[in-house]
């Protein structure tokens, strides 16, 4: 009985339609080392899978804090003060680290207020739906899934879904025009999670102020990494890495931006702010407020000291940042291989000339010593199939040489999408 369940041929072949749709994927996870590793020890950016050692160009710890001395050295205290997990709910009871953390993370926002729940994918299934009530959703199609499965929980909820073209401002101002009644929403990424690239801001702000609509924003990759303009600042990336609202000079008027603490911050939680109106309603009907487990307090005392060394020396570790993704953008350049970063931002996407070449690219970086993610159909589209790469601040300049070593024999062997 249990064998016809879990099987192709399990009846109404429920299991067949979803082995179907993640073929792909199912396929790289029976042969491709890089997929669903076991990561059995980590020193430093080098991890070990089994008996092989490699440098960990997949991470999203931009800042390296996860390493970080100063934010090792500092978790215990909390841990004896406030126990490893509170247990609570934040309805039941908020330990006062968060009430902390939203105070100085409000301030190097700029924003009006801002309210932490553990993890953008429980921001997403609860404020989308808060915010679209019966209205409707207007979803950037390169959107993270994340923010889409919030979408459908809205539309669960009563409201309406349309898509427009990634980045088009044009394509959202024609549907724009068409619905006009209920509340509006449009949502999309910060910093692309695939791209590694900004929207048009600018643009898309000025059509959600123009059509009374809220633009609705996850920078999970940019918050932590670029922030505001100066004219001292140590990289391009800005200063303070207050986020690409106030990196593109954006103000939060008709914006609400949610972002996460587990990239840049190496901590399990995530924010949205927004003005004090909105945060009070949260309180009472975003479900994970009410009913969802809390993050952990190393987390909470690692989000607090993270937005200390931020403070104290975020610019230095941002500038060593840029310098080393900068060196794998330049050389991909010589190498005459296309990447979908145009902004210089640490998420680095290589497509390869021939998406069927991926198990083989895979296996190749894993027997050379580089962990990368591998950028699967349907995950991008097909002509994006091929593997990204993170630099982040704890990575060294050596690391950095062998990854361009390594991808110069990739590229005789499995070749790379020429660019242009
Ligand atoms: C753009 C983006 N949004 C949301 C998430 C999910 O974040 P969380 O783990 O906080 O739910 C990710 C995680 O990779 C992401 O890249």
């Amino acid at each position: 009985m249990a064998g016809s369940t879990w099987t192709a041929e399990a009846p109404g072949g429920w299991l067949a339609r979803w082995l179907a749709a993640c073929a792909d994927l199912a396929d790289l996870h029976a042969s491709n080392p890089l997929v669903d590793a076991v990561i059995d020890e980590v020193h430093g950016r080098r991890i070990r899978v089994g008996g092989q050692w490699l440098i960990d160009f997949a991470s999203c710890n931009y800042l390296g804090l996860d390493l970080d001395q100063e934010v090792l050295q500092a978790i215990p205290a909390y841990l004896e003060r406030w126990g490893t997990h509170p247990s609570w709910s934040r309805m039941l009871g908020s330990p006062a680290l968060y009430e902390e953390i939203e105070v100085r993370l409000t301030e190097l926002l700029g924003a009006e207020d801002s309210l932490l729940l553990p993890t953008l994918t429980h921001i997403h299934a609860a404020v989308i739906p808060v915010l679209a009530d019966q209205g409707t959703i207007f979803l950037d199609a390169r959107a993270h899934k994340t923010i889409y499965d919030g979408c459908v929980v809205a539309r669960a909820h009563g409201a309406t879904l349309v898509r427009f073209g990634h980045d088009d401002p044009a394509a959202l101002q024609r549907l724009l025009r068409r619905r006009t009644d209920g509340p509006r929403v449009i949502c999309m990424d910060g910093v692309n999670s695939m791209t590694g690239n900004p929207p048009r801001l600018a643009e898309f702000a000025a059509l959600a102020r123009e059509h009374d609509a809220v633009l609705y924003l996850d920078d999970a990759h940019g918050f932590g990494v670029v922030g505001e303009r100066s004219p001292d600042e140590p990289c391009p990336y800005g200063r303070r890495g207050n986020g690409v609202v106030r990196h593109l000079g954006e103000t939060y008027e008709h914006i609400v931006l949610t972002a996460g603490f587990s990239k840049a911050y190496s901590s399990l939680l995530a924010f949205v702010a927004c003005p004090p109106a909105l945060k009070r309603l949260l309180k009472v009907a975003a479900p994970p407020y009410l009913y969802s487990g809390p993050s952990p307090t190393a987390s909470l005392a690692s989000a607090l000291v993270g937005l200390g060394v931020n403070a104290d020396r975020g610019d230095q570790l941002r500038a060593a940042l840029y310098a080393r993704t900068r060196r794998v953008l330049d050389h991909l350049a010589e190498l005459g291989a296309s990447t979908l970063n145009t902004s210089g931002f640490p998420i680095i996407e290589v497509p390869l000339a021939e998406p069927d070449e991926l198990d083989r690219a895979g296996r190749f970086l894993f027997d050379r010593g580089i962990y990368a993610t591998l950028a699967f159909y349907p995950g991008v589209p097909r002509e994006e199939v091929g593997f990204r790469l993170q630099v982040t601040a704890a990575n060294s300049d050596e690391e950095v040489d062998e990854l361009l070593a390594v991808l110069d024999e990739l590229a005789e062997v499995v070749p790379l999408r020429p660019a242009g």
